[in-house]
């Protein structure tokens, strides 16, 4: 069997469901929704930032490990791995607001990447300690011992980004599917005022969700599928958010600024696909930008 298909597989137990509810609660209590949820969602950086943070650990971790092996080294090494402890708990922390928020399947990997990673961690912290009362050896063991957890642990981390789609844009996957042509949207007239309406474009052989809001002669046209996790933008409502007219999504509460689907509340943090728009004799026409074309 694959490593795609064992973690797959893994994916399906459902055993341990009893448990992962109660501590997807349990983070939901003291990661609430606001702006330090947000942040640690990477809404402000428009991106992820759990991926961006656990560079630091793995990288440090796996420096460390090389250090260590050449012995004039090795007080670089104790550095790197301290460095690493400290970064990992942000980088846990915004791991866990992500983790809150996504489907089951993801969740069951997530909570073995997490146990594995509160493992590795365990072994560093125990490695410094050892290295502390200079017991080198000792600590070398640990921090390897450590090194291949963490290793196993960024396994499944890809795995629930590549596979899973944990952390994607739904929405750039969705406007990938749309024509590059214009589309017409049928008249102006027809919107209706500050809410979403469903629309859809053609796709190669599909036909792919719009979100159009009117305001006034206004018009912004969005990808249907939310960021997030492909919610039903069209289903959703406009609502001011942090001083911003936003579309807000249906199922997890993110807003998309009007203007630029620049995220202003998570759980999204990548930001919305939004089409050109145009009108022609009263009809509104749209068009994927150039990026995708
Ligand atoms: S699908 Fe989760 S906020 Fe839209």
């Amino acid at each position: 069997m694959s490593l795609m298909g064992f973690l797959d597989r893994i994916a399906d137990v459902s055993t341990f469901d009893k448990a992962i509810e109660p501590a997807r609660k349990a983070v939901q209590a003291v990661l609430k929704p606001g702006v330090l949820k947000d942040a640690l969602h990477g809404t402000w950086l428009g991106h992820p930032l759990h991926p961006v943070l656990v560079q630091v650990p793995v990288g440090s971790w796996t420096s460390a490990g090389l250090l260590d092996a050449v012995p004039p080294l090795r007080p670089a090494a104790t550095v790197l791995i301290a460095t690493g402890v400290a970064v990992s708990v942000p980088a846990a922390m915004s791991g866990a607001a992500d983790w809150s928020e996504q489907e089951i399947g993801v969740q069951r990997l997530g909570a073995l990447h997490a146990l594995s990673n509160v493992a590795a961690l365990g072994l560093y912290v125990g490695s410094l300690v050892a290295r502390a009362k200079g017991r080198g050896t000792l600590g070398r063991v640990l921090s390897y011992t450590g090194l291949g957890i963490a290793t196993g642990s960024a396994a499944i981390g890809g795995h629930m980004s590549y596979a899973q789609s944990s952390g994607a844009s739904h929405a750039a996957t969705a406007a990938r599917a749309l024509t590059s042509d214009w589309i017409d949207l049928g008249p102006l007239d027809d919107l209706p005022e500050g809410r979403p309406a469903m629309r859809t474009g053609d796709g190669s052989g599909v036909s792919v969700p719009l979100a159009a809001v009117r305001r006034g002669a206004r018009v912004d046209v969005f990808v249907g599928s939310c960021s997030h996790l492909a919610g039903p933008l069209y289903e959703g409502s406009v609502e001011e958010v942090r001083g911003h007219a936003c579309l807000v999504c249906p199922w997890h509460d993110s807003a998309f600024d009007l203007d630029n689907g620049e995220p202003r509340r998570g759980p999204a943090a990548n930001p919305q696909e939004k089409l050109e728009v145009r009108m022609e004799a009263g009809r509104v026409m749209a068009r994927l930008p150039a990026r995708h074309q």
